[in-house]
């Protein structure tokens, strides 16, 4: 085990760090598996420093069916043998804290994999036994108990209820599955459920990881006093924005926090927490109060059209929730559940993603110069405000969507269960190209590892790869690193004053040092304003700001 060695830095590393998000089936792949590995992260461990970032984030690298990308959690205290062992892991964590970069994992408290030991357990022990009681059981309706216990649907389709086999091999009791029915909802009113997920904090925290990413962090603790629920939508109840919906958001979810918070304080430096919590914004601060997880994803940014009023509103209401709560906010324009923001910003406004996902990418026209120049001014423009960024791999490679993967290779459970009605969020988890040439490593995979990759990649993917853009002084590349290298020389206190412009397509706004953040939201040219010039998403023309930029400016 890693002896965890105290980063140079101070406690609140955390409010206004750079966050790198790793998911790590498709960084790279040491063995040649075509799956991506720890082996594969600790050798590019020097990239991942070149990038200036403060932490990586892990998505789930836990032995797991790949029901859910990882998320279906078989044992959350080891390692799946596909992606490496806990020597590796220990490894990975030392090589990373040697040059200062912290590292997340993901904790997925609301369901575990069915393959879990104590799903395995529940199914045999049978009705009414203290298994059971660790998920969500309930007999059916009807003389035969054949009809669900009610119409609840599923995030990935038809139905939150899956019956089971009783031990003697009759049609059994029902359970409970927000997600797929490979992923069983814990209850969390039981203490067994409680305690282990504190050994599994520990468990990490032991080994030295810095912090925590919560999946579904609103949904653990659940009501069903009032029956059980038979909503349609897995969306919180509009009219209970208040912690009365009986399966998001509930008061009594905090109790949890808080007593996590206990343990994380129990460490030195404390260790951190980031919620990702689909709860109204004015109740997400109580995910991100000091004495719960600290932190909760803002997730507005991605759904936001590229637009300056709309920008303006979303960082204000951002920042006065911040104050509220106490903690800073967090910037987020991608991760692996959503479309890659270039293809967002390259879409005509209002298109219909699915719709456009479904059609291979045929539906509406992708103006690929459009969307890279908006992406590289939205990230200067994130990175220079107070709070966290949350960056997700390959972002910063200019990657886009990848609307056309052959269906037969698709692997998201999404995609499956709502047949013509949902996206496959396998077109954000096309594995990294490193290399320009797609046999560089004697595999077919742009040097991501000497063999294929898990996920097709396609034919074009050489012009993204990281030897590309470190060839091109103006890439995508070089521009994160500038930035992100520039941004912690320029950190200041959490505040910012926006600074009135005439054009209505401008957000010009300024922090307490004299930095200021210029982007222009139009399309034609804009005067620059005074102050001298650090760094622009694209090179200016004159004193003239072209359209689709941010200007990094010192008063
Ligand atoms: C949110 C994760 O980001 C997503 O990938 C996953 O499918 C669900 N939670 C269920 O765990
Ligand atoms: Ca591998």
């Amino acid at each position: 085990m890693s002896d965890y060695k105290f980063i140079a830095g101070d406690k609140k590393w955390w409010r206004q760090a750079v966050v790198y998000q790793i998911y790590p089936r498709s960084f790279a792949d040491l063995n040649g598996d075509g799956i991506g590995d720890l082996a594969g992260m600790i050798d590019r461990v020097p990239y991942l420093k070149s990038l200036s970032i403060d932490a990586v984030w892990l998505s789930p690298f836990y032995p797991s069916e790949l029901a859910d990308g990882g998320y279906d959690v078989a044992d959350y205290r080891n390692v799946d043998p596909r992606i490496g062992t806990l020597e590796e892991f220990d490894k990975l964590i030392e090589e990373l804290h040697k040059v200062n970069i912290r590292v997340f994992v993901d904790i997925v408290p609301n369901h575990s994999s069915d393959q879990h030991e104590w799903f395995q357990a529940a199914l045999k022990a049978g009705r009414g036994s203290p298994e059971r009681d660790r998920y969500i059981f309930h007999d059916g309706i009807g003389e035969n108990g054949d009809i669900r216990p009610s119409e609840l649907v599923s995030h990935f389709g038809p139905t939150g209820w899956t019956r089971v086999t009783e031990p003697d091999g009759t049609p059994g009791q029902w359970y409970l599955h927000l997600f797929a029915p490979e992923q069983p909802d814990f209850n969390w009113d039981n203490q067994e459920v409680r305690d282990d997920f504190i050994k599994t904090l520990r468990f990490w925290s032991d080994r030295g990881v810095d912090g925590f990413r919560i999946d579904v962090a609103h949904a653990l603790t659940k009501d069903f006093s009032d029956g059980l629920p038979a909503r349609s939508t897995m969306d919180i109840d509009p009219t209970k924005p208040d912690g009365s919906d009986p399966l998001f958001d509930r008061d009594e979810v905090h109790e949890i926090y808080r007593q996590w918070r206990k343990v994380f304080n129990e460490y030195n430096p404390p260790r951190v927490a980031v919620a990702e919590a689909s709860a109204p914004a004015h109740r997400l601060g109580a995910y991100a109060s000091e004495e719960t997880l600290g932190q909760a994803f803002n997730f507005d940014l991605l759904h936001a059209d590229w637009n300056t009023k709309r920008f303006k509103h979303l960082i204000s209401n951002s920042m006065k929730r911040a104050e509220k709560s106490g903690s800073s906010n967090t910037w987020v324009l991608s991760n692996h559940d959503v479309v890659r923001h270039p293809t967002r910003y390259g879409l005509p406004d209002k298109t219909d993603l699915v719709k456009w996902y479904i059609s291979e990418g045929k539906s509406a026209p992708l103006d690929a110069k459009q969307g890279i120049d908006r992406a590289r001014a939205s990230t200067m423009l994130i990175l220079a405000l107070p709070g966290s960024t949350y960056l997700y791999q390959g972002e910063e490679l200019g990657l886009f969507e990848v609307a056309d993967t052959p269906r037969e290779a698709m692997q998201d459970p999404q995609w499956f269960r709502n047949p013509g009605k949902a996206r496959s969020r396998d077109g954000c988890r096309i594995p990294l190209p490193w290399a320009t040439n797609q046999s560089a490593l004697g595999g077919s995979s742009f040097g991501f590892g000497p063999g294929g990759s898990h996920l097709p990649m396609p034919a074009d993917f050489g012009k993204y790869s990281v030897a590309a853009n470190e060839a091109d002084t103006n890439s995508v590349l070089n521009l994160y690193r500038t930035a992100i290298g520039m941004r912690k020389g320029l950190q200041c206190a959490e505040e910012i004053k926006f600074i009135f412009n005439w054009n209505r397509s401008v957000l010009h706004f300024a922090r307490p040092n004299g930095w200021q953040s210029f982007t222009n939201f139009g399309k034609s040219p804009v005067k620059l304003p005074k102050g001298k010039v650090l760094l622009s998403s694209q090179p200016l023309v004159g004193n003239q700001v072209p359209g689709e930029t941010t200007v990094w400016l010192q008063a």
